[in-house]
């Protein structure tokens, strides 16, 4: 039944017919969707990367008729046929091809296939770990295979920008030393220098600053990073940046530079339109207004801080946080109409991100409730509910605690309130520049200041006298493009001079041997002449994922690893042979 492709060539692709090649010869080639007998007649959905076509095969022609018989989903065929117009009444205008079929006149059956373990329909309903595991059946799926086209054009859309604009593609290396992005890393041992190890890069931070100081001026590589985190929906451990790097600019030449790409690539591959400039805010905005330095700010509702009102109440939670360097915050959930079960369910959210609980008030036409009220009385309650300027129907929350938890309580209490009440429009597209992070995080547990960003960010000229008197204050020339509320690329002017660098490592408690077996050669570096220069990293896959209304990035990324690192197809990681361990000085002890 198989036969050989022999000296047939294809002509068309599936998706491409339509009514201009009617009378026309083709040769097409692809996948059997779909086999259908119906009144004697047997049609064929063939499908290839464009799309689906239908072939008909009538009794007439009885050796071919016989073959199409035997047919089933997911066979690979060869149709030798002539494109007509379609019967009356047998139009589909909900594909593209819908309006001709093929007369199928021969036949080669140049594969066949076993059942797939689930349909390769869009809508299908089959669990994530089957379609991982059957992954490049899965990739047939036309939603699949429009996503890595989409991812496809955007590259090269990219490419094709940032070639115009005078960067040079440069590939930095995979087998590295550690950088500082602050994740775990990959390692790879060294056969050849037992006992060593490579660090696969967290990033090319590291080499894009070098080639600014070789001279390259303007750099850019799509390239693979790997760290060894917490995976999420929008984490992968081996994820794609859009990495860049310019010398002799400043913070506002890169940024509107960025915004011209993003406006260009965006029109060309998807035709949507976006306003320059982008809106910027502070860091420090940010947070106050969003609890979050990755706001969506498609839609309002702002938190506010109840810090001044309830300091002196009689709330003693309310008090105490306040007193203990925490706070007291709030955000009004406009028109939510919430149910006892509704303000459960919130109580419950805040309680597993190891909160203690929230509070609430409510404006119904009976006018204002809270549990609150014999606590802080008819006054306060009135001012909360004037600032948040209420109405009947709202609902305030009002969370105590430590300053981090209730933001990222309160932001996504922001974000799931405004999916509930369908707030975000489907192909809106919001981008954000948050500037001025700080320079440094304080790690309570271990006593010590880490790099928001990374250590080679240059702090704010006019917060450089902090460094000696209280590092907290210093602010960074870092900045995060947010887009949809999802931060999808961070970067930095770099600290250029070598005394600064040491200063930052110093900060960080970095010993001087630390700081010379760690980034030694790069120190070294900064001595040979460094122009004043900056770059971001885009998370492409980040990007590609919302373009394409993705809920995973895993979606994007033709063979992804679940959320514990895992391929699924090729069972990567897996035991190695003993030979292997040994050749590379290795003993398990688990
Ligand atoms: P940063 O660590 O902020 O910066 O990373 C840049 C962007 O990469 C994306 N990203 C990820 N995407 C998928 N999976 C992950 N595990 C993951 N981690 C990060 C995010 C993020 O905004 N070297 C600096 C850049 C610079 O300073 O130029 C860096 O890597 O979208």
């Amino acid at each position: 039944m198989l036969t050989l492709l022999g000296d047939w060539k294809r002509t068309n692709y599936c998706g491409e017919i339509n009514k201009d090649h009617i009378n026309k010869n083709v040769v097409l080639m692809g996948w059997v969707h779909k086999r259908r007998d119906h009144g004697g007649v047997i049609f064929l959905d063939l499908r290839d990367r464009t799309g689906l076509v239908q072939v008909v095969f009538s009794p007439e022609n009885k050796d071919n008729f016989a073959l199409a018989g035997q047919i089933r989903n997911e066979y690979v065929i060869a149709v030798k046929g002539v494109v007509r117009e379609r019967p009356e009444g047998t139009i589909n205008p909900k594909i593209k091809t819908g309006f001709v079929e093929i007369n199928g006149e021969q036949l080669k059956i140049l594969n066949d296939s076993q059942v797939p373990p689930f349909i390769l329909e869009d809508k299908t309903n089959v669990g994530e770990e089957i379609r991982l595991k059957y992954r490049y059946l899965d990739l047939r799926r036309q939603r699949m295979q429009n996503n890595i086209i989409i991812r496809d054009k955007l590259t090269y859309s990219i490419r094709e920008f940032l070639h115009n604009n005078g960067f040079i593609d440069v590939e930095t290396p995979f087998l590295a030393k550690s950088t500082p992005e602050g994740a775990r890393d990959y390692l790879v041992p060294s056969r050849v220098n037992p006992g060593k190890f490579y660090a696969l890069p967290q990033s090319p931070q590291i080499f894009k600053q070098l080639l600014m100081i070789s001279g390259f001026d303007k750099y850019y590589q799509i390239v693979r990073c790997f760290r060894d985190e917490d995976l999420r929906a929008d984490r992968q451990p081996e994820f794609t940046q859009l990495d860049m790097e310019m010398s002799f600019i400043d913070r506002e030449d890169l940024l509107q530079l960025l915004e011209k790409m993003f406006k260009e690539v965006l029109k060309k591959v998807f035709n949507i339109d976006v306003d320059l400039p982008f809106p910027r805010i502070t860091y420090e905005e940010a947070i106050d207004k969003y609890g979050t330095d990755a706001p969506d700010v498609r839609f309002g509702l702002y938190l506010k801080t109840l810090d001044d009102i309830v300091k002196d109440c009689n709330y003693n939670t309310f008090k105490r946080a306040v007193e203990e360097g925490g706070t007291v915050r709030g955000i009004n959930l406009e028109g939510a109409n919430f149910s006892r079960k509704d303000i459960d369910n919130i109580n419950n959210l805040v309680l597993s991100m190891g909160g203690s609980g929230i509070a609430y008030i409510r404006i119904t036409n009976k006018g204002i409730s809270s549990p609150l009220s014999k606590y802080l009385g008819d006054n306060i309650i009135e001012k909360i509910v004037d600032i948040f300027g209420g109405k009947e129907g709202d609902i305030i929350f009002i969370m105590a605690g430590e300053k981090g938890l209730v933001n990222l309580a309160l932001s996504k209490i922001r974000i799931d309130f405004a999916k509930r009440k369908s707030l975000i429009k489907d192909n809106e597209y919001a981008f954000i520049w948050v500037l001025d992070f700080p320079l440094f995080e304080y790690n309570k547990d271990e006593g010590r200041y880490e790099a928001m960003h990374h250590p080679f960010t240059s702090p704010l000229d006019e917060d450089l006298e902090y460094f000696d008197k209280d590092p907290s204050k210093i602010r960074a020339k870092a900045y995060d493009l947010v887009m949809n509320g999802v931060e999808i690329g961070g970067g930095s002017i770099r600290i250029h001079r070598s005394d600064i660098q040491n200063k930052m490592f110093e900060t960080l408690g970095l010993s001087d041997e630390d700081i010379k077996r760690k980034f030694g050669f790069f120190i070294d570096a900064l001595k040979y002449g460094t122009p004043p220069h900056g770059g971001i990293a885009f998370g492409l896959d980040r990007i590609t994922a919302i373009l394409t209304h993705s809920d995973s990035i895993r979606d994007v990324i033709a063979f992804p690893k679940t959320q514990k690192a895992v391929c699924l197809m090729t069972s990567a990681p897996s035991e190695v042979d003993e030979k292997q361990l040994k050749e590379l000085n290795i003993k398990l002890d688990l």
